[in-house]
């Protein structure tokens, strides 16, 4: 991952008017010094979000958030924050030390510029003469043709050289091509070959719209049926989804996207007018894939090929509940300490036998597909279907007991809280026991399984500090009223991901009366005194105090709340450990009454400020 400089940050940001900036996303008011309007990140009425063109940022009085044009653009289009700058970047028209040439950066622009020639080549020879073998066929399949045009479908002709013909002609090395996956070098002579010969040809390509691979599929029984390109500079299997950029608009529009297993899937499927469809380019979708999505939307509804549905959903539910397991938990419910990074639901949507979307959609039609959509089913649900199943088939108290208890481990394990509930019902249901006391089972167990993990919680792997955190700890330097109320609730350990922000707390706490400034000598490392540096020229006069603290109150007791009960948990797992059962029985009262508190605040959406996602907590403060 690229690093940038201050300086380079620097020019960015004054060379960005924030007020243009998110003036695109919001209607601003003058006001005073600065804008006003309503807040695009959580639901209000009257506005509370300001934009401050002077110091060049945002915040919102409503829920908290603020900074600046690289926070807002992260926000705003959940881009990381190197993707942020290179999107800042380019619209204010600054080049990034990587494009400028040299290094690598060089050849990958190279084969970027590559790869756009050969997509526009191959998508012109679909409309000329000789691409009426590739027409037919998709006539045949029923392709619509502003829909090839839309997804630049193309045609490999027939012969060896013919992409080959059309480099040499524009001055392109054979390196090249070859390092770009266009081309083959010859096993007994020197030269090389076109790669894709007399194929239909699906252009793949990244989040910019920039062509990073292709997919050919063969007219007849040829083998492969398709043939993609190699993994390159420009593609890694598994890190994009097919028509994302497509599809991007319409994801983050409906909030929700539909990833299916094929090209032709994913094509039909947007011609049926769900435009928010992407593909998962033949490999099982992967933790990159979901990460991806998760910046767009909070729903994925996964159509597998009918025939091994069941059983791929029941894999994948696994994988995604297996800590370290391919990182699947982690892209879909990465928890965050004061704020949730947003959580990505899976569902599955079933389709009959037989069937794949492609030609489920030319059977049924659209109305039917979005009734299969509106029917899928939690991925979870197919783990919760395994727990449950005796391994043996076999029924009675025992077997029963036996479900109870697998069913409790799969539960333990679900990070997101309401799907949690949700299953705690359904499973409750099934094994015909109070779903209440599943629950608590559960969470006796995660209680158990955290118990190892607690003390190192990873640091996040960029040096940005999650916002709310940032603004908590602008706030305890910011005024001394926040500190005496806030300090006593705040568990560093606990409450603050970021590592340089812990520092800071901690920096404050032995001298709680220090002036914000002088706290930098107190600071060991770099990144520290520079997160200080970052809040403390950052001064937010228009900020609440009292507001912010209250907010902050809250969320601290939640949290505090929710160590209690686990606390609890794991009180109780010891007492039956030791079988003393008057400490047993105490234990689950206690528990009871904190879980209702617990689900009494957040009304049952959040589990706790580590689990609960920005935007329901916030709005529950709201
Ligand atoms: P399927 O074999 O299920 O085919 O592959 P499909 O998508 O229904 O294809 P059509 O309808 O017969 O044209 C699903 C996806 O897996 C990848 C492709 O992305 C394909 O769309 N795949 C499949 C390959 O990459 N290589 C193959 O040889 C086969
Ligand atoms: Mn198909």
């Amino acid at each position: 991952m690229a690093s940038y400089s201050q300086a380079v940050l620097d020019q960015i940001r004054s060379a960005v008017d924030v007020v243009d900036l998110v003036g695109r996303y919001v209607r601003l008011r003058k006001a005073g010094q600065g804008w006003k309007g309503l807040c695009p990140f959580h639901a209000e009425k009257t506005p509370s979000f300001t934009v401050n063109p002077k110091k060049g940022i945002f915040h919102c009085f409503g829920c908290g958030v603020g900074g600046d044009a690289f926070g807002f653009v992260m926000r705003q289009d959940r881009l990381s924050f190197p993707e942020a700058v290179r999107q800042l970047a380019r619209s204010a028209g600054i080049a990034l030390p990587e494009e400028r040439g040299g290094g690598d950066g060089g050849q990958r622009e190279e084969l970027f510029r590559v790869m756009a020639l050969a997509a526009r080549f191959y998508a012109e020879q679909l409309w000329r003469p000789a691409g009426a073998r590739a027409r037919t066929y998709l006539e045949g399949r029923g392709v619509d043709p502003a829909v090839a045009r839309r997804f630049a479908l193309g045609y490999a002709p027939e012969g060896w050289e013919t992409l080959l013909g059309f480099m040499r002609s524009e001055g392109v090395a054979e390196e090249a091509l070859v390092a770009a996956g266009l081309a083959r070098a010859r096993d007994n002579r020197p030269g090389v070959y076109d790669y894709f010969r007399h194929r239909l040809l699906f252009s793949i390509r990244d989040l910019q719209g920039r062509v990073v691979a292709l997919g050919g599929r063969a007219f007849g029984d040829e083998q492969p049926k398709y043939l993609n390109s190699p993994e390159t500079p420009l593609y890694t299997k598994g890190n994009l989804l097919y028509a994302a950029d497509l599809a991007r608009e319409a994801i983050q529009a409906k909030n929700r996207a539909l990833l299916v297993e094929g090209y032709v899937d994913c094509l039909m499927a947007h011609q049926h007018g769900f435009t928010e469809t992407v593909a998962a380019l033949g490999t099982a979708f992967t933790p990159a894939q979901l990460g991806l999505l998760r910046r767009y939307c909070d729903l994925a509804v996964l159509f597998f090929d009918a025939d091994a549905a069941g059983q791929k959903a029941a894999a994948r539910a696994e994988e995604l509940l297996e800590p370290g397991g391919g990182g699947l938990a982690w892209a879909v419910n990465r928890a965050g300490t004061l704020e949730g990074a947003g959580t990505l639901r899976l569902r599955v949507a079933l389709l009959p036998a037989g069937h794949d979307p492609d030609t489920f959609l030319r059977a049924e039609g659209a109305p039917a597909f979005e009734e299969r959509i509106a029917g899928a089913r939690s991925l979870l649900g197919y783990a919760l279907d395994r727990a449950i199943a005796d391994p043996d088939g076999a029924t009675g108290p025992r077997a029963r007991a036996g479900a109870f208890a697998r069913a409790a481990l799969m539960l333990a394990k679900v990070g997101d809280a309401e799907e949690a509930a949700a299953l705690s019902r359904e499973a409750g249901a099934r094994l015909g026991v109070d779903a209440t006391q599943l629950w608590i089972e559960a969470q006796k167990l995660q209680a158990s399984l955290r118990r190892p993990l607690a003390p190192a919680r990873p640091a996040p792997p960029t040096s940005t500090p999650p916002p709310v955190e940032r603004d908590l700890v602008h706030l305890l330097l910011h005024a001394e009223d926040a500190r005496a109320a806030l300090l006593p609730l705040l568990v560093e350990t606990e409450d603050l991901g970021h590592p340089p922000l812990r520092a800071i707390v901690a920096a404050l706490r032995a001298r709680p009366a220090a002036s914000a400034e002088s706290l930098m000598t107190d600071l060991e490392t770099e990144e520290a005194r520079g997160v200080l540096a970052a809040l403390l020229v950052e001064e937010r006069q228009d900020l609440d105090v009292r507001v912010s603290i209250e907010q902050f109150q809250r969320r601290l007791e939640r949290s505090l709340r929710l160590r209690r009960a686990r606390g609890l948990s794991q009180g109780i797992a010891d007492a039956q450990a030791a079988g003393t059962d008057a400490s047993v029985t105490e234990a689950l009262r206690g528990l009871h009454e904190e879980s209702a508190v617990v689900y009494g605040i957040t009304g049952g959406t959040a589990q706790s400020l580590e689990h609960g996602t920005g935007e329901s907590t916030r709005s529950a403060d709201a």
